[in-house]
């Protein structure tokens, strides 16, 4: 597992000429073994954090430092990342439990393989789908195929870019409740994006809003799991949570 420094984070995009600074400056710690949960405004620079964390997009300025529980550097390569999306991106000529194994295949022996996919299926409530391809099952369900194929590779490093936004408010539920078993269990690192306080409330041990491409306030949360939305200490939460992020 590890953790991440994030330290004068800056992203500028040249769009025709024109040059958008997505990120800022993040200053920010994500302790190993926490869920640290991302909320903002639209465009404020969340999707892009979490690419530039993976690799996915080159950062302009600022540095990244791994670091393990011990407070051991790791370089990039010693950290094994692995990004959600929003919609599942399954392969749609693969069955439920190929495409959780996939990425496996040529690292890790077909074993090892067998068992990791059977135990995230069951994990997951997937296991009677195991042999269905992706256009047979539903929407709620192949996103809980694409977070099985991301615990199958055991990562370092979970990055999540809203990735319950498209379910229902019944399967979004149900998906939480079983995030949060498994870090519970498992005690992964995670870095959470979502448009939903409540959904933040929820799962993060941190929260962290940002404006405009800067960390506006980092809020420790402290309720025990799983929390209650009717809780007082959860209303009291949500309603500075949210005129944090209403105010201009
Ligand atoms: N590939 C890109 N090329 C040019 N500009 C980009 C690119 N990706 C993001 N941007 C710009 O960077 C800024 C931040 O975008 P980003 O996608 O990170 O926001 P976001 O917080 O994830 O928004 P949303 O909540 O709508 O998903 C925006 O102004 C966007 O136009
Ligand atoms: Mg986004």
């Amino acid at each position: 597992m590890a953790g991440v420094i994030i330290k004068n984070l800056t992203k500028t995009f040249d769009i025709q000429g024109q040059k958008v600074k997505a990120l800022a400056g993040i200053n920010l710690a994500v302790e190993e073994g926490s869920f640290v949960t991302v909320v903002g405004k639209s465009g404020c620079g969340k999707t892009t954090l979490l690419r530039v964390l993976c690799g996915l997009e080159e950062k302009t300025g600022g540095t990244l430092s791994f670091v393990n529980r011990a407070n051991n550097f790791l370089t990039a390569e010693q950290v094994r990342i692995s990004i959600v999306f929003q919609e599942p991106r399954l392969m749609p000529w693969l069955t439920v439990q190929e495409n959780m194994g996939f990425s496996l295949l040529n690292h890790v022996e077909k074993t090892v393989v067998r068992e990791r996919v059977s135990r995230y299926l069951q994990i997951l409530g997937l296991t009677k789908f195991k042999d269905a391809y992706p256009e047979q099952i539903s929407g709620g369900m192949a996103q809980r195929v694409a977070l099985g194929r991301t615990l199958c590779y055991e990562p370092d490093l979970i990055l999540m870019d809203e990735p319950l936004g498209a379910l229902d408010a019944f399967n979004r539920q149900r998906l939480q409740r079983e995030l949060l078993q498994i870090f519970q269990e498992n005690k992964k690192t995670v870095i959470f994006v979502t448009h939903d306080v409540d959904e933040a409330i929820l799962l993060g041990n941190k929260i962290v809003a940002l404006e405009k491409g800067i960390v506006l306030q980092e809020i420790p949360v402290e309720l025990p799991y799983p929390r209650n939305m009717k809780d007082k200490n959860f209303f009291t939460l949500r309603e500075e949570l949210l005129s944090l992020l209403l105010t201009d």
